[in-house]
């Protein structure tokens, strides 16, 4: 197992259940995902994704989206940033940067070039079909007029990361919103009925343990 992609569904409802702003929910998952980020350098894996913003939530009100961009913002840079730097973690972002608000744009930009055998993606404003109508016109760009299938996931957002292994998704539903469709097409799924901010490294210590038990057939024979 090389690569984990994770949901962090249910911040919101996290703070209501505590008669708390929805916006307090985003500092708490904010938290979360740097417990995360902190267990990743000892998990037999060299790649963490995380869902942080889909292009879908766009659609939220006006002020719940920037209060989502402001702390993604300014986790970025104090938290995030020296984390990948102090422990040798690559960082990278997926999804349609360009259409981020300029002074988050400019933070994503600014990210601390850190080579290292781990590589941290976070997702933001990302949605598959977003990414694919994007890949579609990379490659036409390029000249390429009959993709083949490496073509197009070598024009996706993650073009040279491992595919998803398993895809752990929080927060109580079932369903991937949007997420990774294309790299995703043979990982194995598990659902966490827990808020993202309640994440505990034990939820992925099982995942896991659990994966190690399935056998992968990748549509070919089941010998
Ligand atoms: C998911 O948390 C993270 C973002 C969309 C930024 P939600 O905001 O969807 O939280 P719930 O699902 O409403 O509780
Ligand atoms: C998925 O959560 C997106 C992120 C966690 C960033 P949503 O809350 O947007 O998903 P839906 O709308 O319930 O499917
Ligand atoms: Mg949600």
């Amino acid at each position: 197992m090389k690569h984990i992609a994770v949901i962090m569904d249910g911040n919101g409802r996290w703070a209501v259940k505590r008669g708390r702003e929805r916006s307090v929910g985003y500092r708490f998952g904010a938290r979360a995902l740097m417990r995360l980020a902190e267990d990743f350098l000892s998990f037999p894996i060299s790649t963490l994704t995380v869902y942080a913003f889909s292009t879908e939530n766009n659609k939220r009100d006006s002020k719940e989206v920037s209060n989502i961009f402001s702390v993604i913002a300014s986790f970025l840079l104090s938290e995030v940033f020296p984390f990948c730097q102090k422990n040798g973690v690559a960082l990278r972002f997926i999804g349609n940067l360009d259409a981020l608000p300029d002074d988050l744009k400019q933070i994503v930009e600014s990210n601390p070039a850190v080579s290292g055998e781990k590589t941290l993606v976070i997702a933001i404003n990302y949605g598959g079909s977003d990414e694919i109508l994007r890949a579609y016109e990379k490659m036409k760009e390029k000249g390429i007029v009959r993709p083949t299938e490496k073509d197009l996931y070598d024009n996706l957002d993650t073009a040279g990361l491992p595919m998803p292994d398993a895809v752990l998704r929080y927060g109580g539903y079932k369903r991937l919103s949007n997420f990774l469709p294309l790299q995703t097409i043979y990982s194995e799924l598990f659902f966490i009925d827990k808020l993202w901010p309640d994440y505990d490294r034990s939820d992925i210590e099982k995942v896991i343990s659990d994966f190690s038990d399935i056998k992968r057939n990748f549509g070919g024979n089941n010998a």
